[in-house]
């Protein structure tokens, strides 16, 4: 499964790609004004910083509007994808943005019918969002698990990205019902690669070491 971050923090992106875990980048209409700067600018640093895909979110809801900002954000650099919101308007600009070469990830998707068609339109990802599902008191790893089988079923190449991601077990759940992708906020890192058992495990390796030492003088 690849990782890609749902940040548009500079300093975050750099900071876990070191680890060489970051695959591409995925941010959104709220992650870009918490970093309080333009959005090109924004946007262009991280295609800078990161090989793989990065998405932009278009901000106009009609299509013909949504086109037009996906034909700009799509020159800021090689590696953008423009994210569409999952509506009727949403899909009318990922079929015209498919046949114009355009990458495309739909989000807000909730629903193996809403995957299918943004699938069946053109979209290079769909987004199925876990934790809002989860916040509403309804399953959300079976959307996943559904949406695998379901473009597995018709053979479309579509990606799915694993978003709204909160906690470890939806990093380990998606990973195992085989999202192609997990979005992952930057401040879940740390949960995903600590353990308390690894945490005692090496201070007892290292007083066990120590005591060894000193028996030996
Ligand atoms: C993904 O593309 C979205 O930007 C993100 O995962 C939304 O997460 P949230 O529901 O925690 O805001």
């Amino acid at each position: 499964m690849e990782i890609f971050l749902d940040t548009a923090n500079v300093d975050e992106i750099k900071k876990i790609s070191e680890l060489g875990l970051v695959d591409g980048i995925t941010t959104n209409p709220t992650i870009i004004a918490k970093e309080g700067k333009d959005f090109e600018t924004v946007i262009k640093e991280i295609c800078n910083l990161v090989e793989g895909p990065v998405s932009a979110e278009v901000i106009r809801l009609d299509s013909e509007g949504m086109i037009e900002e996906a034909k700009e954000i799509s020159q800021w650099a090689d590696n953008i994808v423009v994210k569409i919101p999952m509506t009727e308007e949403g899909l009318k600009a990922v079929h015209q943005l498919k046949q114009l070469g355009i990458k495309t990830n739909v989000t807000l998707v909730f629903t193996v019918a809403q995957g299918l068609l943004a699938a069946k339109a053109g979209a290079t990802y769909i987004s199925p969002f876990l934790g809002r599902l989860d916040d509403i008191g309804t399953e959300s790893l079976l959307l996943i698990e559904n949406l695998r089988k379901v473009l597995a079923n018709y053979g479309m190449d579509t990606k799915i990205i694993a978003a709204s991601i909160r906690n470890t077990k939806h990093v380990e759940e998606v990973a195992i019902a085989g999202a192609d992708i997990a979005t992952i906020p930057s401040g879940l890192f740390s949960k995903l690669w600590s353990h308390p058992l690894t945490d005692s495990g090496i201070e007892g390796f290292l007083s066990d070491w120590e005591a060894f030492q000193n028996s030996e003088k």
